[in-house]
């Protein structure tokens, strides 16, 4: 076979991700010649500030004139992040003809749409493999493996640290506060913790995942988000003993049109609990995975490392070996198309089945009176169970109702806090995974 001509290959960044990225082509770039049909040649690096660029990355590579560097390339890699300079880089590439590798999930959930549209008109291809769960091979399976089937539900944990953070509270008994100190240790919370506890990351992952499940543009506003700051020790300790686990999930649902209003889906991000026996219960530490049910393939489940710099590198050149076949066998790449566009549903369209649990004055009638307000806002309990005080006229109550929507299950709460005989509501929160 002929070989290819040489293809130019630009890297914008150089952190965690962007010094792997450069590194493993250099160091492989004899067996990625043989299996792409061309050698690919990294012929710049751009990075913000070459004073700060680490010491493995070649020197000689690096410039801070991204967009020289852009005109010059066939394949451009993005890995520095941020909304800017990214969007325009990627744009100027995609305008030169280039195709684009990205991670950027943030870029990619606020402005998807604007680049999607741009590399459709000029015929570049945008490949964003390592943008969402790292290593873990989801995007593709979703794009292409399940081309051909209906996906009706993505259930995933796509957030590594929280994933710790729950996971240390789960198994070594820790507070939140406790476990959120040693993930910040080990160097996985975001600059910004807020992006990762209070759910943003996972928000905008599930973002994506929506868009290419459904088919449907999924604005980053319509994600509803709750994130893991109010989960406390005893909330994960009584899960423990129900045989179940709490996980910070970012869930994408179709929806069927009800007498609510017509078929949409929900994207959604919260803590909730799950059974211990779910295959997303034994995601533990800092890992992902992605629970698909899809209408002919049935369950699947994706795990993996979901961030690192060489996992997430991993990622990244897959995603650039694609680019670099197509380019020597020439042709469209994939579209993707968003036809479907579904509307996104508002939580309130969401039924889940919640548990409560209450302290109440143990004396009679306290039961039936908790009832009646549940049966009041058309919220049917699926079980009950009471817990020994001890030694206080109190007991606890840990309520678990059948599907409700959050609007009725509010009013529940609200009403229950009002109640004489409630000395307290000591948790709600969602259950998932049955
Ligand atoms: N902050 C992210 C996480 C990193 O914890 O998973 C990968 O996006």
């Amino acid at each position: 076979m002929n070989e290819y001509r040489p293809l130019k290959v630009a890297l914008l960044g150089a952190g965690s991700v962007g010094s792997q990225v450069a590194r493993l082509l250099i160091e492989n770039q004899a067996e990625l010649a043989a299996r792409v049909g061309a050698r690919l040649d990294l012929i710049g690096i751009a990075v913000r500030d070459t004073k700060r660029v680490r010491e493995s990355v070649p020197q000689e590579l690096i410039t801070e004139d991204a967009e020289s560097l852009i005109l010059a390339a066939d394949i451009v890699v993005e890995v520095m992040g941020g909304i800017e300079p990214a969007r325009s880089y990627i744009l100027q590439a995609l305008n030169s003809g280039s195709d684009v590798v990205t991670a950027n999930k943030a870029l990619l959930a606020t402005h998807g749409t604007e680049l999607f549209d741009t590399a459709e008109q000029v015929g570049a291809q945008l490949y964003f493999e390592a943008a969402v769960a790292g290593a873990i091979p989801i995007i593709r399976p979703l794009r292409e493996s399940l081309a051909g089937d209906t996906v009706n539900r993505v259930m995933g944990i796509v957030n590594g640290s929280t994933n710790y953070i729950l996971d240390r509270m789960d198994t070594a008994g820790l507070t939140l506060e406790q476990a959120m100190d040693e993930a910040t240790k080990l160097g996985y919370l975001e600059a910004d913790p807020s992006l990762d506890v209070e759910g943003f990351d996972a928000a905008q992952k599930a973002a994506i995942l929506a868009y290419l499940a459904f088919h449907t543009e999924v604005p980053l506003e319509s994600v509803y988000r709750e994130g893991i700051t109010k989960i406390t020790a005893e909330q994960m300790k009584n899960a423990k003993r129900d045989g179940t686990v709490i996980k910070l999930l970012a869930i994408c649902e179709r929806i069927a049109a009800d007498e609510a209003g017509p078929e949409g889906v929900s994207v959604r991000v919260y803590p909730a609990q799950i059974p211990a026996t779910h295959p997303l219960a034994s995601v533990r530490g800092a890992f992902n995975a992605v629970y698909v049910e899809a209408e002919s393939a049935g369950q699947l489940m994706f795990y993996g490392a979901g961030a690192g710099g060489v996992q997430t590198a991993s990622a990244v050149l897959g995603d650039l070996v694609s680019a670099a076949k197509r380019h020597v066998a020439g042709g469209p790449g994939l579209a993707d198309s968003v036809h479907a566009n579904l509307p996104v549903l508002s939580i309130d369209r969401v039924t889940t089945s919640y548990q409560i649990t209450l302290e109440v004055k143990d004396q009679p009638g306290v039961l039936a009176q908790i009832a009646n307000v549940f049966s009041q806002h058309q919220v049917s309990i699926e079980t009950v169970e009471q817990f020994a005080a001890e030694g206080r006229n109190t007991t606890t109550l840990e309520i678990e109702t059948h599907d409700a929507t959050d609007a009725s299950l509010s009013s529940v709460v609200k009403e229950l806090a009002a109640t004489d005989s409630v000395a307290r509501v000591t948790s709600v929160i969602r259950v998932e995974g049955y």
